[in-house]
């Protein structure tokens, strides 16, 4: 079944994170109400920063932070405390300023030395939490992703091998341009999500988002999260002025 896509343009940075802001909330109201618990896997990278420090300052009301489950769709190989760790991030803007429960973050042991064992331990982490079978796979509330100047999302990056895996839910991705690994879930893992949502800003990626969006036979990473049985939204802001 082809996922709802929905494209939606904000006119300035502000009312894209304010929207961002709005669709996470309502979806974690949403599932707070159905299910109890809300899960959602944050994205890294700089582009999120502000709508966790908007998600943070209270403006958007109502979000039932005891009840969300935190995961990362993706996680650079270094150890929690460094500059570039997504989860350092996350917790700098977001996580240490709201009422989430310690016991609901689940971000991914990149401290550990060995890429794949930190790949299959958070693997392990997700087949728990969603109480998976063999060769299931689990569905995220949402999931948050980026998009990179490449085309690469979460850390599925062009020409990598993580492209091709339809088995694995997390899988350690040797990324040559970085001489380095990402930790990284898998297609099947955001193709499974009730709601995918890329948050796209600034005029840098204006020509990329255009391939992504309008040339399917780009091949670009980001093209194949199609999230088979639910929601794909892109926010992006009016950074190109023919969108
Ligand atoms: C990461 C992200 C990555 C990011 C894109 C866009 O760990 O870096 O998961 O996929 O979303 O690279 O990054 P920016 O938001 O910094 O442009």
């Amino acid at each position: 079944m082809a996922p709802q896509v929905e494209i939606r343009v904000l006119k300035t940075p502000a009312e894209l994170f304010r929207t961002a802001a709005t669709e996470f909330a309502a979806a974690a109201t949403e599932a707070v109400c159905t299910k109890g618990k809300f899960s959602v896997a944050l994205s890294g990278g700089s582009t999120p920063k502000d709508l966790y420090t908007l998600l943070a300052s209270g403006s958007v009301r109502n979000i039932p932070w005891e009840k969300i489950c935190f995961f990362w769709g993706d996680e650079r190989h270094v150890p929690p405390d460094h500059p570039d760790s997504n989860y350092r991030m996350a917790h700098e803007t977001l996580l240490s300023k709201v009422p989430v429960r310690p016991q609901n973050v689940f971000r991914i042991h990149s401290e550990e030395k060995d890429a794949d064992a930190a790949a299959l331990a958070y693997e392990q982490t997700l087949q728990t939490f969603f109480r998976l079978g063999p060769e299931e796979f689990p569905r995220f509330d949402l999931v948050l992703l980026g998009l990179g100047p490449d085309g690469h999302t979460a850390s599925l990056f062009p020409g990598t091998p993580a492209l091709k895996e339809q088995r694995r839910l997390v899988v350690a991705n040797w990324v040559e341009n970085f001489k380095a690994y990402r930790i990284t879930v898998t297609y099947p893992v955001l193709n499974h999500a009730a709601c995918v949502i890329f948050l796209v800003r600034g005029s840098d990626k204006a020509a990329i988002l255009r391939e992504v969006l309008d040339n399917p036979g780009a091949d670009l990473p980001a093209q194949k999260v199609r999230p088979a049985e639910g929601k794909l939204m892109w926010l992006v802001d009016q950074a190109d002025p023919e969108l």
